[in-house]
C-alpha cells in the first residue's frame, strides 16, 4: 500500500519511520519531506499547503492512506478536499481543526463545555485590550487567534510587556491576518504536560504523557520555541491526572463538538498546566506535538497502522496501542539564532555515527539534501531520539549522539528532562 506524509518536519520524519516499520512494509511517499524522508521513501515536491498538487497526485496515484501532520493544511481544510475523493485520511477536517486554527473558538467551546482552562476574553481594539490588562494585571497571556507558526503566544510578566504584544499583534502586522484579533488568557500556575489523544468521532485514547521544554535556554529561560525537547512519560501525569484528563477534558470536548454538528477524526493535542493534580487546558492543537511524538513514537510497540486504520473506521480501541516499558528522549537541535534569524545550508556531520548509538534514532526536521550532503534547512534541525530503562539511560544515549553531530552554530539545551530528574 502506498501512505503519503504531507508535511516536513521532525514529527513527519518520525511519522514516516514508524508507518515505514509496520510489518505489512507500505510504500512511502512524503511531501515535501525533508533529508530524513528521502530515506524511507519518495519525497514529492508538493508543499504541505498545496491542495490541488497534492490533491491531482492522489488521484493519479491512489495511496492507500494520507497522513496529514502539520495545522495549516488542516485548518485550510485538505481532509475535507481528500476524503470527498474518496481517500483515507488521517488528520480532522476543517471544522474540527479550528480548535487549532482559532484560539477564540477553542475556547468557546471549552467554556460551553465546562472544561477547565483559563478565564479569558477576547478584542480586535488595542485600547480596549489594553485597559482589560490593566484592570486584570500581570502576569497575564496575550495569544494571536489564528495560527501564527508557534509564535503568536506572549506570556507577559509586567503589563507593560502586554500592551506592547498587544499593539504588536493589533496594530502591526507581527502575525498578518493571524494578529487581527487577540484573546487574553489569565497566567496559569503549575507545571506543563501534553497529553495527545487519538479519536474515531465517538471513542477517545490517550497516548503516553510527554512533558516538552518551549522556551530556548536552559532553565526554562528565553524566548518560547516549537519546542526544544521532550520526554515520555511524564510522571506528573499521574493516573489520577489522566482520569481527570478524559472525563474532564476529552469526554467534554467531545459532547460539546457533537452537540455542534462536529465530528473529530485523527489527533487531539491537550497541552495541559497541572497545579495540585488539577489539570487545566492551556491549548488545543489538532495534530500530534513536535517533539512530544518523536518521544512518544520510541516507546510506541508494535504497528501503528492497526490504530490509524481503526480510526478511519470509527472502531478504535484501547487495545490497538501498546507502550513499552522504556522511558523515551528526544533533544532538539536547532541551528544557532533560532527562534529568531538563523543561517542554512549548513553541513551535518556525523548523522551515521549518531544513529549507530544504542537504542537512537537521529529524526530530521529541518534538514535538506544538497547533492549528497545534508544540510540545515530549518530552525529546528534535528530531533534526537533515545529509549533507556529509565529517564536518566536515555537522555546519556541521546547526548551521546547529539555530540557526536556537528554543524554550524549548532546549539541545544542540555537540561531536557530536568523536573523529571529533579522528581527522581
Ligand atoms: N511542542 C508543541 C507543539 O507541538 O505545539
Amino acid at each position: 500500500m502506498k501512505i503519503l506524509v504531507v508535511g516536513n518536519g521532525g514529527r513527519e520524519h518520525a511519522l514516516a519511520w514508524k508507518l515505514s516499520n509496520d510489518s505489512t512494509k507500505p510504500e512511502l511517499f512524503c511531501t515535501p519531506g525533508n533529508a530524513g524522508t528521502a530515506e524511507l521513501g519518495t519525497n514529492l515536491t508538493f508543499g504541505a499547503t498545496d491542495l490541488d498538487g497534492i490533491k491531482q497526485w492522489c488521484i493519479e496515484n491512489q495511496p492507500g492512506l494520507v497522513v496529514i501532520g502539520p495545522e495549516a493544511p488542516l485548518c485550510a481544510g485538505m481532509a475535507d478536499v481528500l476524503e470527498a475523493e474518496g481517500f483515507r485520511v488521517f488528520g480532522p477536517n476543517q471544522a474540527a481543526a479550528e480548535l487549532e486554527g482559532s484560539k477564540k473558538f477553542a475556547k468557546e467551546i471549552m467554556k460551553a463545555a465546562g472544561v477547565p482552562t483559563s478565564a479569558y476574553e477576547t478584542f480586535t481594539h488595542p485600547d480596549e485590550a489594553c485597559a482589560y490588562v490593566r484592570e486584570r494585571g500581570a502576569p497575564i497571556v496575550i495569544k494571536a487567534d489564528g495560527l501564527a507558526a508557534g509564535k503568536g503566544v506572549t506570556v507577559a510578566e509586567t503589563v507593560g510587556q502586554a500592551e506592547i504584544a498587544i499593539r504588536n499583534a493589533l496594530e502591526g502586522s507581527a502575525f498578518g491576518n493571524a494578529g487581527s484579533r487577540v484573546v487574553i488568557e489569565d497566567f496559569l500556575m503549575g507545571e506543563e504536560a501534553s497529553i495527545l489523544a487519538l479519536i474515531d468521532g465517538e471513542n477517545v485514547v490517550m497516548l503516553a504523557s510527554s512533558q516538552d521544554h518551549k522556551r530556548i535556554f536552559e532553565k526554562d529561560e528565553g524566548p518560547n520555541t516549537g519546542g526544544m525537547g521532550a520526554y515520555s512519560p511524564a510522571s506528573i501525569v499521574t493516573e489520577s491526572v489522566l482520569k481527570k484528563v478524559k472525563t474532564e477534558v476529552y469526554d467534554r470536548m467531545l459532547t460539546e463538538l457533537k452537540k455542534r454538528g462536529i465530528t473529530y477524526k485523527g489527533v487531539l493535542y491537550a497541552g495541559l498546566m497541572i497545579d495540585n493534580g488539577q489539570p487545566s487546558v492551556v491549548e488545543f492543537n489538532c495534530r500530534f506535538g513536535d517533539p512530544e511524538i518523536q518521544a512518544i513514537l520510541a516507546r510506541w510497540d508494535g504497528d501503528m497502522l492497526p490504530a490509524i486504520n481503526a480510526l478511519i473506521d470509527g472502531t478504535l480501541s484501547e487495545d490497538l496501542i501498546q507502550w513499552k516499558d522504556e522511558h523515551s528522549v528526544c533533544v532538539v537541535m536547532v541551528a544557532g539564532g533560532y527562534p529568531g534569524d538563523y543561517g542554512k545550508g549548513d553541513e551535518i556531520q556525523n548523522l551515521g555515527k549518531a544513529n549507530a548509538v544504542d537504542d537512537t534514532v537521529v529524526f530530521h526536521a529541518g534538514t535538506a539534501l544538497d547533492d549528497d550532503r545534508v544540510v540545515t534547512a530549518g530552525g529546528r534541525v534535528l530531533g534526537i531520539t533515545s529509549l533507556g530503562t529509565d529517564l536518566p539511560d536515555a537522555l546519556s544515549k541521546a547526548y551521546i549522539a547529539v555530540e557526536t553531530i556537528s554543524f554550524k552554530n549548532a546549539f541545544y539545551r542540555n537540561d531536557i528532562g530536568h523536573r523529571e530528574i529533579k522528581r527522581l
